[in-house]
């Protein structure tokens, strides 16, 4: 991936990077990872596709900071309607993040995307920004 790609914002200083492929995510399919740093630490994300659009949230869980998935890149339920949580599951909705089930105890970090061209992108922001090794 080129990470040349990654393209200044003018307003806020925050930036857009490359994450995947617009083919590599299927509605209700399985999830691509990827690392960000979220407030110093570095943690797991993911993106999803939902009714065809493209959501990205880090991978913890608000009930406890476990990451969701039952198996590698496995997000969606038997459903694929709703985004379930590995350890005790909590229910998300995927458009959102919010919490419609279980004990989760608030809404999933989300973290902006933008599709164009045939490529996803995630947002960095002041408090998430890119794990540089
Ligand atoms: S850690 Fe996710 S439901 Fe308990």
């Amino acid at each position: 991936m080129d990470t040349a790609a990654v393209r200044p914002e003018a307003d806020d200083g925050a930036a857009w990077h490359p994450l995947c492929r617009s083919a590599d995510l299927r509605d209700g399919g399985e999830g691509v990872p990827f690392d960000v740093r979220w407030r110093g630490h570095v943690c797991r994300a993911f993106a999803i596709r939902f009714r065809g659009r493209v959501h990205a949230y880090l991978n913890r869980c608000s009930h406890v900071a476990l990451e969701l998935d039952w198996q590698p890149n496995r997000f969606f339920d038997v459903t694929g309607q709703l985004l379930v949580c590995a350890a005790h599951g909590a229910l998300f909705d995927p458009a959102s993040g919010r919490c419609v089930g279980g004990p989760g105890r608030g809404p999933l970090v989300a973290i902006a995307v933008r599709e164009a061209d045939g490529w996803i992108h995630w947002r960095s922001q002041y408090d998430l920004q890119p794990v540089v090794f």
